[in-house]
């Protein structure tokens, strides 16, 4: 039996089925169900060698009204295409891929954590090259992971501001590059500054672009957001990831009224924005307590509390994926 006040947000085993399949000969294999943590792969596999990887975050709720909503799985299925266009892989079909999403949870249901627990079910899809690859080029095999586990609340105690500190020495990724694209090698390369940062005391690293160094890229693995007024700002660049969780904030903050400036955000506008926040499928909104520009010496505080719009849209998100209120949008898959 689990504790599921305890839970992190971390990879907790429950010895519960994943779902594997591989792709040989142009053709998916039919979806496999091992409670195997470990995969096989050739040791001069495609994915181990030459990063050819990417994957998927998702979480399921358990709702006030006893169901189960899995949060936008479609977006990550397009996602999740997308990067597989961009490293030569196969990939499902979409539609597959949600199918997939609701029968692990289904397979999975007893480690689905209970309303009251705040935690939830998290979805990791992996897609990878599985060809013995030396020479630098696509991979014609590939397999298909998905697994859940059950993951705590971010915030145990409440929604907390953290720390972040502007980096200029380590680019995670290029316009040109895999940035918009959740793969492996956008992570590589954002480990050390990650590190550097911890070191400092910064609890998240604020990218600027890899051109000037001028212009606000992300907030560790996660999307930068800000609001001024009645205005929702968040940057706008090739090698953003389009988050699921900020194309929901954007939404949910039109609908209650705020412009919505998606674009450009130099970080000489730091000091103008009232609340600023990292927002993604862990944490929904982690607030930016302060911000620390190494380049200036300068260090924008924001305040030690949440602020009151970026609260008022995390608990609106927070409402539609337990089911406290009708999903307008859409966005839930309920699995039967
Ligand atoms: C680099 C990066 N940006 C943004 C996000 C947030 O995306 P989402 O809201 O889809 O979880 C993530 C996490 O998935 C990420 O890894």
């Amino acid at each position: 039996m689990m504790n599921w006040n305890e839970l992190e947000f971390e990879f907790n085993a429950t010895g519960g089925e994943n779902l594997r399949r591989y792709y040989k000969n142009g053709v998916w294999s039919e979806a496999e169900y091992t409670t195997s943590e470990y995969i096989p792969v050739h040791m001069c596999s495609a994915c181990l060698n030459y990063g050819l990887q990417a994957f998927e975050g998702i979480k399921a709720f358990r709702g006030v009204d006893g169901k189960v909503r899995i949060f936008r799985p479609y977006a990550n299925a397009v996602r999740m295409a997308a990067g597989a266009r961009k490293l030569c892989l196969p990939m499902v079909s979409n539609d597959e891929f949600v199918e997939a999403c609701v029968d692990i949870v289904r397979r999975n249901i007893e480690f689905l954590p209970p309303y009251e627990s705040q935690a939830a079910l998290y979805l990791r899809p992996v897609l990878f090259g599985t060809s013995p690859r030396l020479t630098v080029r696509p991979s014609s095999e590939a397999g298909f992971c998905l697994f859940a586990t059950p993951v705590g609340p971010y915030f145990k105690d409440g929604i907390r501001p953290i720390n972040a500190i502007v980096n200029r020495n380590q680019d995670r990724s290029a316009p040109l590059g895999t940035g918009d694209v959740k793969v492996g090698g956008n992570y590589a390369s954002s480990m050390l500054s990650y590190e550097e940062a911890h070191e400092m005391g910064y609890s998240a690293v604020l990218y600027t672009e890899s051109v000037e160094h001028r212009y606000i890229e992300e907030c560790g693995a996660a999307n930068f957001i800000a609001i001024k007024g009645d205005r929702y700002i968040t940057p706008k660049s090739p090698s953003i990831l389009p988050s699921i969780t900020n194309d929901s904030l954007m939404q949910l903050a039109e609908d209650k009224g705020f412009t919505v400036e998606q674009r450009p955000v130099d970080v000489a506008e730091l000091p103008t924005f009232e609340e600023c926040g990292a927002c993604g499928t862990g944490a929904i909104i982690t607030p930016l307590g302060s911000v620390f520009d190494p380049e200036s010496g300068e260090k924008i505080h924001y305040g030690d509390e949440v602020g009151a719009v970026l609260l008022d849209l995390y608990k609106s998100l927070q409402d539609i994926q337990y089911g406290r209120v009708p999903d307008i949008h859409n966005w839930c898959v309920e699995v039967e």
